[in-house]
């Protein structure tokens, strides 16, 4: 690992950018050094990528990130009312908490931005939860600007694992892999509690090109030549399966057709990999049990239990659609 001392000194070093949280960390190890780094020299890709929602996937919950009505708005399910409201500017929801009892919850952060947001509250055991009720982000004219419950009708209450309070929307285990990057949930199955750690709270540059240090370093000796391999750039992943290919719209079926046959599946395979968390490595405590999975608004499928490191992520895609996703 050419990590320099200088660059390990400088993350130890830095504040952590999910500071609300106490347990919840960033932490920079296995050559991960976040997007920031990589704007000096990839200005324009850093640019298009600040502006996107992988940039935006969780957020410190601020004025900024923010979409929903906090003033004192509420929103009434399963007989409780509850009440959205700012204090001393951070972020709060009067609800029904682990006990069923109501109880003010601070928002820590948002998760997602466009059509919904949701919303991160902290529970004991290093977990972070997401709340049921969710904000419609899209413009008034479309329906959008107000609440909803995720599971209308279903009058959940504590107790339930699909409760806000329940193991279903625990972000550690449920949610955080795909929306954050160099995810690691560390659980502690003896003492029952997480210790997560991750080193953006977005889904990063890292997140699809793999951990960043060695390329830096690469990039900093100012090598002579032209690399001959994106191995030799430091890089651990090659995104070059699309180089010269182009997509030629053909007359006689209105399909666009591959200039020529993918020769591998690394993108694909990159992209269910970030999607689907399944960067397991030997730091991490992953739960034993199946994993659902999710994409975006689409909800739970039952399938997708797959931990190997074979590609049954595009299966899963398809699974997702066949089940109506
Ligand atoms: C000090 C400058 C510098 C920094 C910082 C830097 N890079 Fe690079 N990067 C380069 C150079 C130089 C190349 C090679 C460009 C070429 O010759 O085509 C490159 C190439 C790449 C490529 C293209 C590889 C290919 O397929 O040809 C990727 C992907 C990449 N960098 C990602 C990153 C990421 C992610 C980061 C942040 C972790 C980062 N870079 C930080 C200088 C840098
Ligand atoms: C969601 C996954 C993803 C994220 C996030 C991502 N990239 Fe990429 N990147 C790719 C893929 C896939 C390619 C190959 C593109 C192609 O073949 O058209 C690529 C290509 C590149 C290239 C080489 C080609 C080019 O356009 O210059 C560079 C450099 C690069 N990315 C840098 C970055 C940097 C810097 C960031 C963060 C600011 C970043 N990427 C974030 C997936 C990603
Ligand atoms: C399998 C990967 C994956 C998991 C696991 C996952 N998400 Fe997402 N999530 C995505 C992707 C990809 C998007 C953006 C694409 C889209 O809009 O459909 C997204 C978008 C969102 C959005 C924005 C609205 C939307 O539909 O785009 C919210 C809110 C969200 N996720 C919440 C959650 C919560 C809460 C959990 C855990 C209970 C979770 N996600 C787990 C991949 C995932």
């Amino acid at each position: 690992m050419a990590a320099s001392a200088c660059l390990l000194a400088l993350t130890a070093g830095a504040a952590p950018a999910g500071a609300a949280s106490a347990v919840v960390a960033q932490s920079f190890a296995g050559g991960y050094v976040g997007s920031p780094a990589c704007a000096a020299c990839h200005r324009a890709t850093y640019d298009a990528w600040a502006g996107s929602q992988h940039a935006r996937a969780m957020q410190v919950a601020d004025a900024k990130s923010v979409l929903g009505d906090f003033k004192n708005a509420k929103f009434t399910y399963a007989g409780t009312t509850s009440t959205f409201f700012t204090r001393d500017g951070k972020y709060f929801v009067r609800t029904d908490g682990p006990d069923g009892k109501p109880a003010d919850f601070e928002i820590l952060y948002t998760f997602g931005v466009e059509p919904l947001q949701q919303y991160l509250i902290e529970l004991p055991g290093g977990r972070l939860q997401a709340l049921g009720i969710a904000w419609d982000a899209r413009p008034k004219a479309a329906g959008g600007q107000r609440r909803f419950h995720l599971y209308p009708g279903q009058k959940l209450r504590a107790g339930d694992p699909l409760h806000w309070t329940g193991v279903d929307q625990n972000w550690n285990f449920m949610c955080a892999e795909c929306h954050l990057t160099d995810l690691r949930k560390k659980f502690d199955p003896a003492l029952g509690e997480y210790r997560t750690t991750w080193s953006e709270i977005s889904v990063g540059c890292e997140a699809c090109h793999g951990p960043g240090a060695d390329h830096l370093a690469w990039a900093q000796a100012k090598p002579a030549g032209k690399p001959t391999s994106v191995a030799d750039m430091g890089l651990a992943i090659a995104l070059t399966e699309r180089k010269g290919i182009q997509w030629a719209p053909v007359a006689a079926t209105g399909n666009a057709q591959r200039s020529a046959p993918r020769a591998s599946s690394r993108e694909i395979d990159v992209c269910g990999a970030a999607m689907r968390g399944r960067r397991a490595s030997p730091t991490t405590t992953f739960m034993a049990s199946p994993r659902s999975t999710r994409i975006g608004s689409c909800g739970w499928t039952r399938g997708c239990t797959g931990s190997g490191a074979t590609l049954s992520s595009i299966g899963c895609v398809a699974q997702q659609r066949a089940d109506g996703c």
